[in-house]
């Protein structure tokens, strides 16, 4: 490789990390990253003195440091006042409007992290600093290189402050938490908690492996002379950083609080956590009138969501046992409002963290709600403690059926296979939504067959008949019908249902379809090393359901000569036709709905991705069509309307 080919591989590098990292859009496979990468490693390895500073492998966290230095901002780091309600905000503007009269607005998401103060001098990054007291934070310059939504050049060459908010996307902290679960070690509180800790990590492979990611928010000392914030955020955006989900100018009192609505009920589709959206005035010259009070700028103000954070009390902790045998802690708390639901019951996760966070019975909990997520305990407020609260030991007996618990540390097992509460827990699993979809067939009736003995077993549902039924408390015929003919109609399902509803450890949903595609009833005969084969299929879920297998063999054949479950048909190839074989993206809006379309398209053979990149063959617009429209000419991809797709498809067939 020459030096002329390393600049423009780093350069390639660099183009992929921003598609993937910043766009979201890929433009390549992992495994053409990781060969180009490679090259540039080796180069690099016989060239140490030629080695760019934006090079990708100047990102790689193996700094340690002993502490880290204070650091200066080049100009403050405010904070922002916050209101939290409509009648907060109107008061607001009235005082803002007090100072100017003749302005607008610009509102962004307010991103649940942890402050960044990004210096670049001469087009390079120079510093990372942490927020600290505003003017003098903590340099974590060698941690922040390895945030890749954080460019380490740019084109813009004069000094200048980039500021934003350090996140950790929702499913990014979830992953963690499990991990450090595993490790036996303490869970992160929320992201925002997550974020800032691995920021402030020693060792900067720590940080590099929590995929952090930077939002820009604003500037501070620069030498641009946009005359709108709006605009200026724009600019910051086209240097490489990140767009935030949402944004919006706004002129009025009634346009700030649309975008807030939308924000708030959207706020659980967006990847990071969001406490609030931010409204600045949008005019520059405005906002230095304005100027700033001893902590806040008046120019801006964050306008809150409700808490999903309640006080209240936790009154008992109940065990409950699944259908794989795990007990899990569960509090039950003081009924709490939570924007508009009533809390009941928290998860504990499992013993250690009881212990780990003394959790006592009585105590005063902080609880949090997010989104469709089950309620957490996050903090326990042991200053309030009145001596009264009781501990809970740890069980060594199944709180069902009095069996020996195995004790594996995080894990407590029941592994009595005739428990009540497994069996049930499995006939309700089997029944459910991503299993067979029995209707009708919920906890509580599947509870009642149980201690009527009609159900002790998934086998036994299909031997229920209309006398047996009508034996039962508050079944009438219709009832009774309704329920035999919903346990009537799961026969024939999906292949990969019955493998679902089977409950194996470890195979959920998706792996149920892999296996059900790549073996169908054949899964019963295959070998560890065929299971592995399969995408998405490890080594521990090989086991268990080889185990599952071994142990269960009769009655899944049983089962299966029951259910009929239909083998899942071989694709039919689709003809010739100008689309088979093709990417295609979809946009604007068209003649029928685009997951129609999509359908259509499929069954000719096509490929239909949701974002455009060179791989795109065709760009398929209908009305209004956006950005991906711009995108798809600028990369000379061929674009159709959809008339005109049409029209192809009646020439090529
Ligand atoms: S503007 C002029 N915009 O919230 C004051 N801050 O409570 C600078 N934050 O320290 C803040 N998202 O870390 C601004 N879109 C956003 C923000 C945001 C999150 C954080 C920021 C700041 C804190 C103030």
């Amino acid at each position: 490789m020459t030096f002329e080919e390393y600049t423009q591989a780093v350069e390639k590098l660099n183009l992929y990390a921003y598609h993937y990292y910043v766009l979201d859009d890929p433009l390549t496979t992992d495994e053409v990253y990781d060969k180009l990468y490679h090259e540039v490693v080796g180069f690099e390895h016989n060239n140490k003195e030629k080695i760019l500073k934006d090079s990708p492998t100047q990102r790689v966290g193996d700094v340690i440091s002993s502490g880290f230095s204070k650091a200066k901002h080049l100009s403050r780091m405010w904070s922002l006042e916050d209101v939290f309600d409509a009648d907060g905000l109107q008061k607001w503007l009235t005082k803002t409007y007090k100072l100017d009269t003749n302005i607008s607005f610009y509102c962004e998401p307010k991103f649940d992290g942890a402050s960044l103060n990004l210096i670049y001098k001469n087009g390079e990054l120079f510093q990372g600093i942490t927020r600290g007291d505003g003017v003098v934070g903590e340099d974590i310059t060698q941690n922040v290189k390895t945030i890749r939504s954080i460019p380490l050049s740019i084109e813009h060459q004069k000094t200048i402050e980039i500021r934003g908010e350090v996140v950790i996307f929702k499913d990014e902290f979830d992953k963690i938490n499990l991990e450090r679960i595993k490790q036996g070690e303490a869970v992160f509180a929320n992201p925002r908690n997550a974020a800032a800790g691995s920021l402030r990590q020693l060792d900067s492979s720590i940080t590099a492996a929590r995929n952090l990611v930077f939002l820009p928010y604003g500037v501070g000392v620069n030498e641009l002379d946009h005359k709108l914030l709006s605009e200026k955020m724009e600019y910051i955006y086209s240097l490489g950083f990140k767009k935030p989900p949402q944004r919006a100018r706004c002129k009025d009192y009634k346009e700030i609080q649309d975008i807030y609505e939308v924000m708030k009920s959207e706020r659980e589709s967006y990847p990071m956590m969001l406490d609030g959206m931010v409204v600045k005035v949008n005019e520059i010259a405005a906002q230095i009138d304005m100027g700033y009070t001893v902590k806040n700028p008046r120019f801006s103000v964050a306008y809150k969501f409700p808490a999903v954070e309640k006080i209240t009390t936790l009154k008992d902790i109940v065990l409950q046992v699944g259908r794989t045998g795990a007990v899990t802690p569960v509090a039950i708390v003081e009924p709490t409002d939570i924007e508009g639901v009533v809390v009941e019951r928290a998860t504990l996760h499992n013993f250690d963290e009881i212990e780990r966070k003394d959790i006592r019975i009585g105590d005063k909990v902080i609880i949090l709600r997010s989104g469709d997520v089950i309620p957490k305990i996050i903090k326990v407020l042991t200053h309030e403690r009145s001596g009264k609260e009781k501990k809970l030991s740890r069980p060594s007996v199944c709180p069902v059926c009095g069996s020996e618990l195995l004790d594996e540390g995080v894990l407590l097992k029941c592994q009595n296979l005739k428990c009540e509460a497994r069996v049930v827990n499995s006939i309700i699993y089997f029944a459910s939504k991503p299993c067979l979809n029995i209707d009708g067939l919920g906890e509580k009736i599947v509870e009642q067959l149980y201690n009527a003995d009609l159900v002790k077993s998934v086998l036994d549902l299909f031997d229920l008949s209309l006398e047996k039924l009508l034996r039962l408390e508050g079944f009438k015929e219709k009832k009774a019908h309704n329920l035999l003919r919903a346990i009537e109609n799961a026969k024939g399902c999906e292949y990969w249902r019955f493998i679902n509803a089977l409950g194996i450890e470890h195979i959920g949903e998706v792996a149920s379809k892999t296996l059900s595609e790549a073996f169908g009833e054949r899964f019963l005969e295959v070998s560890k090393e065929e299971i592995i084969a399969c995408e998405g299929i490890g080594e521990e879920m090989a086991e268990s359901l080889l185990e599952f297998i071994r142990v269960n063999r009769e009655s899944i054949i049983q089962l299966q000569e029951i259910l009929h479950p239909k083998e899942p048909e071989q694709k039919a190839e689709a003809k010739e036709n100008p689309f088979k074989g093709t990417t295609v993206v979809l946009t604007g809006t068209m003649s029928e709905s685009r997951g129609a379309i999509k359908e259509m398209l499929e069954s000719l053979g096509a490929k239909v991705s949701s974002s455009v990149s060179k791989k795109t063959n065709f760009l398929i617009y209908g009305e209004d069509a956006g950005s991906k429209y711009d995108k798809a000419e600028s990369l000379g991809v061929k674009t159709l309307s959809e008339d005109e797709m049409r029209q192809l498809l009646r020439e090529g067939s």
